[in-house]
């Protein structure tokens, strides 16, 4: 039986279109998964959607649609970016899959059962018009809305609570015991230091919405977001199921990893091991929090134009360029800055010089001085082949060490390491010197032997992270397949190299100038693609298309609050001539229903029916809105059925 590997990335929440700080993350687990798998691992990769949550139920709303069409188109989106970036996922989770969701509710039950879930109340504070709750210490001045601004009340709220003290003191003797449990060791001492200052019972569900798994023995609370969330590691799995043999083989196995940002550090360091301690599984798994990438003026903030998504990149730039750039800028245990510039320096220095010419010039050699042929010569040797063979042995072990502790981007420089050895290597023995004498043929050979040989090496090394460049290189030197694993590293495996006759550029050089340029205007085109289309780029209309609008006053009779959707009010609206209307609007954040009733209002009568959230509309009520409010047009001296043109 080979050992196992289980790599996962966080959930991504379909808010919005994932960047390329979420594509770090899953780039990283991608390549970790494709080394490990190369080292002999049977590996298995997790990624997925964390689709529930008032956040999502807010957004869907606010694109008008469902929240399962909304979740459902993104997670089809992701997919489909996940696959053109090669992403080697082997499965894919949404947390309002079935096979979740029932997993979800006997873990949350079985919680309960045992005590380690109670139900209490939970006090905070609610701002109406956000519909939201928070603690005292994220109000601003004189207990305000931080969202809005508005004031809020004080209140008290059902809600099922979590004993995280309970288990305070077994975790922290958890972490003592396995010191490499959170890398890197910074975040590790921050988990501590939290701990220590003592942890608090968690609220775990919630009343006042409804998008998220029901508690089946109390069905008005549904499951708050983290106890939904972090199961997903193992309900992919199928633990608790009858058909749970990947959670035996992979949760049960050799190595298990979660890689995270920091931002989520806390959850995944604190709250799962101790969901996991409760239900009696085993925490085995090793956790690593990478920092973030920012941008030039900050963090990335799609409100301020400032995003970088990675389909953009991908229009003008290889995935190879994409993955090295990500992998390589962000440093060990800090943040890193996407700037055009060091994507485009990178791309040149690292990719089209170092590595790239360096097998153009091996090629085009072999191909001068033996027609393309080459072939091992054990007697042979130069005063430098001793000290670059040293030198790659030093770096198979440095790079297998980086990467089992998550230090790709030093792994990375250490390949680039034998890279730059490599070259230097070229200029030591200058082979053009020895084309000229043909006595020093076979030293000639014995060199380029060493290149095609190191180059071979970098290859493999490489694999995990260059998918393309790697795949190209061997093709290029004629590699067979068995030599390009793991375990034929070290010089003399390959005896002969016969290589193409003519090498292509493995990475294009680019224009820096041209280039930078280039990038501001993608990554500008893509914050625009996916901003809000402002208002004022409607098309021209003649008076025959307004003519067909039957814009009315209506008298709203009724009115009340959608049964199942927060954001909508349902009215009966009294649009003269002996008709009345059902409308719902997506108003409820700014009216209330007695806000409306006996009010004269504007309406358009003959839009064609459709239901919303189950309920028949059969109009639309006007109101004006910017970013801050929306506000219903009132009419005054009008009467129902008056017409508006
Ligand atoms: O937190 N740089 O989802 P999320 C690097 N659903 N990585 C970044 C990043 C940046 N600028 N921005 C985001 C959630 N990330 C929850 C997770 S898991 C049980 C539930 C990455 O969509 C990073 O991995 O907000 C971060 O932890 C994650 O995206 C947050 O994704
Ligand atoms: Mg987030």
């Amino acid at each position: 039986m080979s050992k196992t590997y289980y790599i996962t990335t966080p959930i991504y929440y379909p808010s919005g279109k994932l960047h390329i700080g979420n594509t770090y993350t899953t780039v990283l687990c991608d390549t970790l998964k494709r080394y490990k798998a190369l080292r002999g691992f049977d590996a298995y990769y997790l990624t997925g959607m964390d689709e529930h949550g008032k956040k999502i139920e807010t957004v869907a709303a606010e694109r008008g649609i469902a929240p399962l069409d909304h979740v459902k188109e993104m997670a089809e989106q992701t997919q489909a970016l996940w696959d053109t970036l090669e992403i080697s996922y082997d499965d894919f989770i949404r947390t309002t899959e079935k096979r979740h969701k029932t997993v979800v509710q006997k873990i949350f039950e079985q919680l309960l059962d045992q005590g380690d879930i109670y139900l209490g109340t939970y006090k905070g504070y609610y701002c109406m018009p956000c519909e939201s709750f928070y603690t005292e210490t994220q109000l601003g001045e004189h207990h305000t809305c931080p969202d809005c601004g508005r004031e809020t009340s004080q209140l008290e709220e059902e809600s099922y609570f979590f004993k995280l003290s309970k288990y305070q003191k077994k975790l922290l003797q958890f972490i003592e015991d396995h010191p490499d449990f959170i890398t890197p060791e910074t975040r590790k001492n921050e988990v501590v230091a939290f701990i220590k200052q003592g942890l608090n019972d968690l609220s775990v569900s919630r009343t006042t919405f409804d998008w998220g798994i029901k508690v089946v023995s109390n069905p008005k609370h549904v499951v708050y977001v983290w106890i939904d969330a972090l199961s997903n590691y193992i309900s992919a799995l199928g633990y608790g199921t009858d058909n749970d043999q990947l959670y035996q083989q992979y949760w049960q196995g050799t190595e298990v990893v979660h890689v995270v940002g920091k931002d989520i550090l806390r959850f995944h360091a604190i709250y799962w091991p101790i969901m996991l301690m409760a239900l009696g599984v085993p925490v085995n798994f090793k956790l690593h929090a990478h920092g973030f990438y920012m941008m030039r003026d900050g963090k990335m903030s799609k409100s301020k134009g400032q995003v970088i998504y990675p389909d953009i990149i991908l229009k003008r730039y290889g995935l190879d360029e994409l993955r090295y750039f990500l992998l390589r800028e962000l440093p060990y245990g800090g943040d890193g800055v996407f700037t055009p510039e060091a994507f485009v320096e990178r791309i040149n220095f690292d990719l089209a010089n170092d590595f790239g010419n360096l097998l153009n010039r091996t090629i085009s050699m072999i191909n001068k001085y033996f027609s393309g042929s080459i072939r091992i010569d054990e007697t042979v040797q130069t005063e430098f082949d001793a000290s670059l063979n040293t030198l790659t042995e030093e770096v198979i072990k440095n790079t297998k060490s980086f990467m089992n502790t998550f230090k790709v981007s030093q792994a990375l420089q250490e390949i680039w390491r034998l890279i730059s050895r490599t070259n230097k290597y070229i200029d030591e023995t200058m082979p053009w010197v020895l084309a000229k004498d043909p006595s020093q043929k076979p030293v000639l050979e014995n060199v380029l032997y060493h290149l095609a040989e190191s180059l071979r090496q970098i290859g493999i090394l490489l694999k995990p992270v260059l998918i393309h460049a790697s795949a190209n290189l061997f093709k290029q030197l004629n590699v067979p397949e068995s030599l390009q694993e793991w375990d034929s590293l070290g010089f003399g495996n390959q005896k002969n190299y016969t290589v193409i006759p003519k090498p292509t550029p493995l990475f294009p050089r680019l224009d820096v100038a041209e280039e930078v340029k280039a990038l501001q205007e993608l990554i500008r085109q893509g914050v625009e693609e996916t901003a809000p289309q402002p208002e004022s780029t409607v098309a021209e209309v003649t008076i025959d298309d307004f003519v067909k609008l039957d814009l009315r006053i209506g008298k709203v009779l009724t009115c009340k609050h959608h049964p199942d959707a927060d954001k909508l009010l349902v009215s009966t609206v009294d649009i003269g001539q002996g008709q009345t209307k059902q409308i719902v609007s997506g108003i409820a954040k700014h009216y209330q229903p007695e806000d409306l009733i006996g009010k004269q209002v504007l309406v358009l009568t003959n839009l064609k029916p459709v239901k919303l959230r189950g309920v028949l509309s059969e109009g639309m009520l006007l109101a004006g809105s910017n970013k801050e409010t929306l506000e219903v047009l009132f009419a005054h001296k009008l009467k129902a059925g008056d017409i508006v043109k």
